[in-house]
């Protein structure tokens, strides 16, 4: 058989593994032919490729980002490109693809598989908001940057008696908030499931002071909003892909809770550093798995389907149910970590 694999939307601790993992399930085991498209879906779009031997991904295992590159495209364009890209399929003679990517990739992996493109998807996101897979990788590498982050934030808070409200990624859910907050201990958490009121975050922060401690940190998750009426919110705009784009929570709580509670209060966004980097050892694994599950399906022809997590197997499920809704902080885990608001 002959594999394309590709690595679209952002970037994210792991993504290499799985490449490595899909090359030697497939060369090693099945004696196929493994190719990379260059920059997600553009690769494909452009028939942008190399060839993806044994020698390729020697000594990529652990290295963070990925190989192949990866890029955003709009909707529209691949849309507009499915003929396009069932030739470079045709050319190339493959017999099917392998996306690896969050949200956003794998709606796109949908539409082309209705489109009748063979396609195998695996899931990755720091986020952990994909829905039908237990837990992506690149999700325990975040938690292990803010969680790092939060413990050294801590001691220069508690320093300057100050209110450090620390910003991570998750635009539509909670999850690195959740558990980067709980493993550091932090004394308020915000998510964007459940939209906040300034006036409760205030008091939880100032019932810390009064009660004669001298800081407190606060975890935000970058999607998170004010409950409607609260507070007045510079909203975010839509940027070039669509996607919404929220205008600095930190900077926003920084300013109110210095207001609010006469403390010194600094914002501190973590940024892209959440996905950088090498992955923790149970990402590496989580994405060697996914990708020997990803080959295997190829093989027995479930197009159409997407590696997933359930206890602690992998399995594959249908990627109009992946895409269906997101996965976001069940209730039930919110009485568990008291901190959250
Ligand atoms: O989807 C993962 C994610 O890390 C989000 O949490 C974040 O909003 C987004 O990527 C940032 O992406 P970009 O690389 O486009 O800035």
């Amino acid at each position: 058989m002959r594999i394309g694999v590709l690595t679209s939307g952002g970037d994210c601790p792991g993504l290499n593994a799985v490449i490595r993992s899909v090359v030697h399930r497939a060369v090693d085991a099945h004696g196929d032919e493994v190719i990379g498209f260059l920059d997600g879906w553009r690769g494909l779009l452009d028939g942008d490729h190399l060839e993806l031997d044994l020698d390729a991904v020697s000594g990529i295992l652990a290295r963070g980002g990925t190989i192949l590159g990866s890029s955003r495209v709009r909707p529209e364009d691949l849309r507009d490109g499915v003929e396009r890209a069932k030739g470079h399929l045709r050319d190339l003679g493959l017999d099917a693809v392998i996306p690896i990517g969050g949200e956003g990739t794998l709606k796109a992996a949908r539409l082309l598989s209705d489109n009748g493109l063979p396609i195998v998807g695996v899931p990755k996101t720091i986020d952990n908001d994909i829905a039908v897979t237990d837990v992506t990788f690149g999700f325990d590498t975040a938690v292990g940057v803010a969680t790092d982050a939060l413990d050294r934030l801590k001691t220069t808070a508690e320093s300057h008696q100050r209110v450090l409200i620390v910003e991570v990624m998750g635009r539509h859910t909670g999850w690195i908030a959740l558990h980067s907050g709980m493993a550091a201990g932090a004394h308020a958490i915000v998510v964007p499931e459940r939209p906040f009121d300034i006036k409760e975050l205030t008091e939880r922060v100032g019932a810390r002071f009064e009660a004669g401690k001298r800081f407190a940190i606060v975890v935000v998750a970058e999607g998170a909003k004010p409950a409607p009426g609260t507070m007045d919110f510079a909203e975010g705009g839509k940027d070039i892909y669509g996607h919404e784009r929220f205008a600095g929570i930190a900077n926003l709580l920084a300013v109110e809770l210095e207001r609010r509670l006469g403390k010194e209060a600094r914002p501190v966004i973590l940024g892209h550093v959440q996905r950088g980097g090498t992955p923790t050892a149970y990402d590496r694994v989580l994405a060697t798995r996914f990708g020997w599950h990803a080959v295997e399906a190829v093989h027995r022809g479930e197009f159409g389907r997407m590696t997933a997590l359930r206890g602690t197997d992998i399995v594959t499920v249908p990627l109009a149910e992946a895409v269906a809704s997101l996965k976001t902080v069940p209730e039930e885990r919110y009485a568990e970590a008291p901190t959250v608001l």
